[in-house]
């Protein structure tokens, strides 16, 4: 039967891993996948990851299963960490959650819920948005529409436009895929002025908001980057969030996430907290445990978390200061205004004006990584070549 199978081409960010990483040039540049580098280029382990870490295999007495939606400590902190230990959905009852295998799992999960109760409903992303939504999503069965949202001549959100045409095309029951910040791939995100106007549009109209928050701490610190998602979980009927530790814990291949389903009543969230379960079976049966365990542990150890948090902290103004030292660097004729966007964007990424044949020119002739669609990671740059990394785009832009 396989033989009736068609090739398919590689996922793109991942093919341009693998090229990068067999690329034998010293002197490239990886603005790639979305990992956070340290200056000296490495991938680090968190030393908070490291010692929980270290303490949970000293401490641990067997692999047995833990359950369908995971640790029930692991979500309880979770969700205190992202919306804040008073939050009124949390004390209404109203939020069901499940771990899961990272926020991809945590979005194809929701995905599933969301099919399961609204299969007519279509499901709008950004344009552009991370490359593997539309298959993670699209693959619970749902229809896969794009709404306006970033505008490759300006660099910033065309805030209007999104919710002139999403005014004008969406249905109430549809779902909006959301980034709650450091949009993937631009880093151009909503002011708290937007998110203030956006989630009374979406109740309105009764669009439901899916948000993905995988980089929560790594624009402006864990408070400021969950305005949206705490907005959202206070204000609207019905709420999907996916939060992944890949990044703000360094636990890419842990596979780590939550899923949390926000319901109108704490019935109906029982009643979602029991379909979360059966997903996960139906998918995975269950999800990874170790890296929930550390997140866990971090999480509940007053110490651990200081620690983690200085290091998050570490990690967020590496990349703000990245964003300065190539903003100054563009900062001559023909490239002012993407040195203002990449100083007003945040996190890992900005979506830069580059063209599918500059980034293959940068790629061939000067070992500068970056997607074709111009997505730059900037914590995959350091204060020795971002010289060179402005030279090599001010000339394949000019
Ligand atoms: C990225 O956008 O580069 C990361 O989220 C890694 C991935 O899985 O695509």
């Amino acid at each position: 039967m396989f033989d009736r199978l068609e090739a398919l081409p590689p996922d793109a960010i991942i093919a341009l891993m693998q090229q990068c990483q067999a690329d034998d040039r010293p002197d490239k540049i990886d603005l790639g996948v979305g990992v956070y580098k340290d200056s000296a280029g490495n991938i680090p382990i968190m030393q908070a990851v490291k010692m929980a870490e270290t303490q949970i295999v000293a401490d641990e007495k067997t692999k047995t299963y833990v359950g369908t939606t995971g640790r029930v400590t692991y979500r309880e902190y979770m969700l205190s960490l992202v919306l804040g230990a008073e939050h009124p959905a949390l004390q209404a009852g109203r939020i069901a959650s499940t771990q899961a295998a990272g926020g991809s799992g945590a979005l194809r999960i929701g995905a599933q819920l969301a099919f399961t109760a609204a299969p007519d409903a279509s499901v709008w992303v950004s344009t552009p948005t991370w490359a593997n939504h539309i298959p993670l999503i699209g693959s619970a069965g749902f229809a896969m529409k794009s709404y306006p949202y970033y505008n490759r001549d300006t660099l910033g959100v065309d805030f209007e436009d999104m919710l002139t045409h999403l005014e004008d095309h969406a249905k109430a029951g549809d779902i909006i895929v959301l980034h709650g910040c450091c949009h993937n791939p631009t880093g151009a995100d909503l002011t708290p002025a937007q998110w203030d106007r956006l989630i009374p549009f979406l109740n309105k109209r009764g669009l439901l908001p899916f948000i993905d928050l995988a980089y929560l701490g790594l624009g402006h610190g864990l408070e400021k980057d969950a305005y949206g998602v705490r907005l959202a979980m206070r204000d609207c009927p019905e709420a999907l969030i996916a939060v992944s530790c890949s990044k703000n814990f360094g636990l890419y291949k842990e596979r780590v996430g939550l899923l949390a389903v926000l319901c109108e009543t704490p019935d109906q969230t029982q009643i979602a907290q029991s379909q979360l379960g059966m997903i996960q079976r139906t998918l995975i049966s269950m999800p990874p445990d170790h890296g929930a365990k550390i997140v866990e542990r971090i999480l509940g150890d007053p110490e651990l978390r200081r620690i983690w948090s200085e290091e998050l902290t570490v990690m967020r103004e590496r990349m703000r200061g990245l964003r300065h030292q190539l903003s100054d660097a563009l900062d001559v004729q023909g490239g002012e205004h993407i040195a203002r966007a990449v100083i007003d964007q945040n996190g890992m990424f900005s979506t830069l004006p580059v063209t599918q044949d500059q980034a293959i020119t940068l790629r061939e002739d000067h070992a500068i990584y970056m997607t074709n669609s111009g997505r730059i990671n900037i914590a995959g740059a350091n204060g020795d070549n971002i010289p060179t990394l402005a030279t090599a785009l001010l000339d394949v832009l000019s």
